[in-house]
């Protein structure tokens, strides 16, 4: 235990014992700074507004959870690793309003390579997910993620939150290990998966095998000028039932190597969603290996039997310009929509495709200013 705070506590004991035994947690001031350096110390150090994180290693099946005072201070000055175990995770948690987390740059591995085998969430073993799990408002910058063992960053915001200058690096995921039967040994390595309001997410790099981003739910969205490289793209969905998505702004960012660019997806059997006021602007996107454009709702399937249960509306490609490049056997842009269900204005006279075949165009009417 390395906080300061019990020593100022056993000196105010000393001075007031009989106050104090009466009204100990409210006497005790906040503004010290606790420091961990093993799991022991956290309890004691998120008594105070400021925490340090020094380079320990997490326990192997545990979660680092960090349920901090308002308007805390964190510095993380050395890397964090974690035990290797198969187990739900997650790995770290943190929980808090108006909190400044500062990652300093510093490495948090996830051990990928012990767990990845090719078959991500969707068999094999089980992979603590997310690795990171934020439920703070206020700003997270500078954390540098390595082998994600699954889903690394999961963003429920309970206010605003700012997230910036963030690193998920999966690369080591891309090629296959002897678990995983010559497939890409790192799956569903998500980079940002979001269900929150009032968030940016911008500056960050995401190497992965998944979706860069994925909205599954929230309003009043930003993704700027961050760097996806060889997973599934910038996505909204997959929506479910009960949902509404309500104003993103997808803005200044470069894909490269990705089976999409630009994606929004809705389950087939999904009912009462919708998904409003969606601007791509002054995106540029190369090497798109499936589709450059996918808008369906026939998920699970790219372009199966669309459903009419989500309305989607308002996906805009203007203002500025998004620059596309499809490989010669992908498609540049595809809009698989169910009856009635794609509606409103879509303007995208901003959209400059090039490079892939052309993709169908069902049940949308609504797109002016983009002829592929
Ligand atoms: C958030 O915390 C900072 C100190 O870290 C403080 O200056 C600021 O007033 C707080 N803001 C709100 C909205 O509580
Ligand atoms: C977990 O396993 C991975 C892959 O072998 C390794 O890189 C990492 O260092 C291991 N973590 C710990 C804490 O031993
Ligand atoms: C439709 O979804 C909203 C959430 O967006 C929910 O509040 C409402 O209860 C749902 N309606 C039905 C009939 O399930
Ligand atoms: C669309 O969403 C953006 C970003 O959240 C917001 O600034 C804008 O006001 C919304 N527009 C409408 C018409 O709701
Ligand atoms: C295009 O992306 C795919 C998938 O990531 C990758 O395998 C391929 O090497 C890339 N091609 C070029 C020319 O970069
Ligand atoms: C239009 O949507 C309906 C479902 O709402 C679907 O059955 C039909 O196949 C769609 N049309 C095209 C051309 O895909
Ligand atoms: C679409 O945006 C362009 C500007 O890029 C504008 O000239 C055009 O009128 C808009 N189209 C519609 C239908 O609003």
């Amino acid at each position: 235990m390395r906080s300061n705070h019990t020593k100022r506590f056993s000196l105010l004991a000393i001075a007031s014992l009989s106050t104090l035994a009466k009204a100990a947690p409210q006497t005790r001031s906040s503004s010290c700074i606790g420091t961990i350096s093993s799991l022991s110390d956290v309890g004691t150090a998120v008594q105070c507004t400021t925490v340090n994180i020094d380079a320990f290693t997490v326990p192997a099946g545990q979660t680092f959870n960090l349920d901090l005072l308002e308007g805390t201070t964190v510095n993380v000055l050395g890397e964090i690793q974690f035990g290797n175990l198969s187990w739900a995770g997650p790995l770290f948690e943190v929980k808090g309003t108006n909190v400044t987390f500062n990652g300093n740059g510093q490495i948090w591995d996830g051990g990928g390579p012990f767990y990845w085998d090719g078959l991500g969430t969707n068999g094999g073993v089980t992979k603590p997910r997310p690795m990171m799990k934020i439920e703070i408002s206020g700003t997270l910058s500078d954390v540098h993620v390595v082998n994600a063992p699954a889903q690394c960053f999961s963003l429920t915001n309970p206010g605003p939150l700012v997230v910036s200058g963030i690193i998920v690096d999966d690369s080591q995921g891309n090629y296959p290990n002897a678990n995983s039967d010559g497939l890409p040994a790192g799956h569903n390595t998500d980079g940002f998966d979001v269900s929150g309001n009032d968030l940016v997410v911008e500056k960050s790099v995401v190497i992965n095998q998944d979706d860069c981003l994925a909205i599954n739910r929230g309003r009043n969205i930003v993704f700027q000028d961050n760097y996806c490289n060889g997973g599934h793209g910038i996505s909204i969905g997959s929506i479910t039932s009960n949902v509404v998505v309500e104003g993103v702004v997808v803005r200044s960012n470069t894909v490269v190597n990705s089976q999409q660019a630009f994606r929004i997806k809705t389950d087939e059997v999904a009912t009462n969603s919708s998904v409003s006021n969606v601007t791509y602007t002054d995106n540029v996107a190369t090497n798109c290996t499936s589709y450059g454009v996918l808008i369906t709702q026939s998920y699970p399937a790219s372009l199966g039997t669309p459903g009419n249960g989500v309305i989607i509306s308002d996906v805009d490609f203007y203002p500025g310009s998004t620059f596309l490049t499809a490989t010669s056997n992908a498609v540049m842009v595809a809009v698989n929509c169910g009856e009635g269900s794609c509606i409103g204005t879509w303007n995208w006279s901003g959209l400059m495709t090039s490079g892939g075949m052309v993709g169908p165009m069902n049940n949308i009417t609504v797109i002016t200013g983009y002829t592929q």
